[in-house]
């Protein structure tokens, strides 16, 4: 006998069915956030509260680190999560409908057209890439300001192109969003900076070439409550993703990959940028996890895992005899292997500012050359640099539950300016062994230092 479909059976299904394909059209961005759950050491529960702690020994919670940030995230999450709702209320915006063919030609025109049609709208619109697809791009910048709310759902890939005549107008760039509000990137695709051709030709690699920038491959630029979210970075030019004058930003389950060998190919750049949250992102490059740079305050990365790479870094700052200020870092939960370094802060002689409140905690290094590090007297250009007085003063840094395997016999590096030393340094229960058998090291110069609990190694 044959099943058949009775009034209930069809009730069944009709009322399965909307849930059945949501968990489906989910299934490929929370893959990358499962994937992300299960690479850490630390269970989300164990370590929830952030022990943010002044000077003067009062401890803050996140709400008096980020003022208002929270607020502003539910709102914007209500208000985006609205866009994305039903289709009677956002206008599509499908890329292919402007031209885009998807065929190995320069769809940057139709994306182009795309973004004018969504931009314009007076209503939320979202803007569609399609998935099993890829789409080669030039050098475009999006710009806003836009009539509403914007969603960029990526899913397939956006690839660049791999002329470097393409990028002569400007070299630093290939994708940027520009002064956007209330904008959202999502949607499990891939963003490929395509950028072999890129490294080839880096006087990091090739010696005989002149040194000259390469393109970041995304750019938020002044822009304004975003979500960069479920997407994969990959090859980049250069940088990967870097977020520049920005303020209220959240960057999450983001998969950011490049050979260890691409040179400068940081993973996510901070720069000039206020309230920013980047949470479970896998970052394994051939330069920073995540680098944090001068103008930006209040800068959370949580559950971080990186390498390999250059580790998780502020700085460099203070180059030029430049003035440089980075406060309220917090970095929570991040497992890092196989980098040259662990955390970092770096700075020149010669700059002014500071670089302060930040915290390192619950990190796991594994294999990591420099694991922990301050370095003042950092230079980067092939003359010597000379000693000068003036310094990026840094001072309450607290790490706090840092635990692992150092590959270099300097496991735990303080080395500060003679002029002005680091203020208010914290280690608390740090355990950090070699990978290979022996006792590490700390080397200490001009730093006060506070201990807590157990930490080792510690200063001679
Ligand atoms: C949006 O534009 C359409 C057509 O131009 C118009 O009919 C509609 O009233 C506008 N809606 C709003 C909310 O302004
Ligand atoms: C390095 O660059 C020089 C100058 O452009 C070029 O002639 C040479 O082929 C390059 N070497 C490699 C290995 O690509
Ligand atoms: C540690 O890293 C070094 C390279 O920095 C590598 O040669 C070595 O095999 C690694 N050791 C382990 C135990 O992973
Ligand atoms: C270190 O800090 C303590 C207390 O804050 C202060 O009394 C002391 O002078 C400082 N030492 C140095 C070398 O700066």
């Amino acid at each position: 006998m044959h099943p058949r479909y009775s009034p209930r059976h069809l009730l069944l299904l009709h009322l399965l069915l909307p849930s059945l394909i949501s968990c489906l059209s989910a299934y490929q961005e929370s893959s990358i956030a499962n994937a992300l759950d299960h690479s850490h050491g630390y269970s989300d529960s164990r370590y929830h509260h952030p022990d943010f702690s002044t000077n003067d020994g009062k401890d803050t919670d996140l709400k008096h680190i980020f003022p208002g940030s929270l607020n502003f995230e539910a709102k914007v999450v209500a208000r985006l999560d609205q866009a994305n709702a039903p289709a009677s209320s956002a206008k599509v915006v499908n890329v292919d409908d402007f031209g885009a063919k998807a065929d190995g030609t320069d769809d940057s025109q139709a994306f182009k057209k795309a973004w004018e049609e969504a931009c314009s709208s007076n209503g939320s619109a979202i803007i569609v890439i399609p998935k099993n697809k890829v789409y080669y791009l030039k050098p475009v910048t999006f710009s806003g300001p836009c009539e509403s709310d914007l969603v960029f759902k990526i899913f397939g890939t956006i690839k660049a192109s791999a002329k470097i005549s393409d990028y002569e107008n400007d070299r630093r760039h290939w994708l940027v969003f520009q002064n956007v509000q209330n904008f959202r990137v999502k949607g499990g695709g891939t963003i490929d900076g395509n950028g072999k051709i890129w490294w080839e030709n880096s006087c990091k690699i090739n010696k005989s070439q002149p040194c000259q920038h390469a393109p970041t491959a995304v750019t938020f630029l002044e822009s304004k409550s975003l979500i960069v979210a479920n997407l994969r970075f990959q090859n980049a030019q250069q940088m990967h993703l870097s977020f520049q004058n920005c303020v209220n930003v959240r960057a999450l389950n983001l998969m950011v990959i490049a050979p260890g060998t691409s040179p400068n190919t940081d993973g996510i750049h901070v720069t000039g940028t206020q309230n920013i949250r980047i949470r479970k992102c896998v970052i394994r490059t051939g330069d920073d996890c995540i680098s944090i740079v001068s103008g930006s305050k209040n800068v959370e990365a949580t559950d971080i895992t990186c390498g390999p790479g250059h580790g998780i870094s502020i700085g460099s700052l203070g180059a030029d005899n430049s003035e440089a200020e980075v406060s309220n870092v917090f970095v929570n939960r991040a497992t890092i292997s196989g980098t040259t370094n662990g955390v970092r802060i770096k700075t020149w002689q010669g700059g002014s500012g500071y670089a302060k409140n930040i915290v390192f905690q619950n990190v796991v290094m594994r294999n990591v050359t420099n694991p922990i590090i301050i370095n003042q007297n950092y230079c980067d250009q092939d003359n010597p640099c000379t000693e000068q007085t003036s310094a990026v003063q840094i001072s309450n840094v607290k790490y706090k539950n840092i635990k692992g395997t150092s590959a270099s016999d300097v496991a735990v590096n303080f080395d500060c300016s003679k002029s002005i030393p680091c203020r208010g340094i914290l280690l608390q229960d740090v355990n950090i062994a070699l990978v290979e058998d022996g006792q590490p090291d700390a080397s200490c110069a001009n730093v006060n230092l506070t201990k807590r609990g157990e930490v080792y190694p510690q200063c001679s």
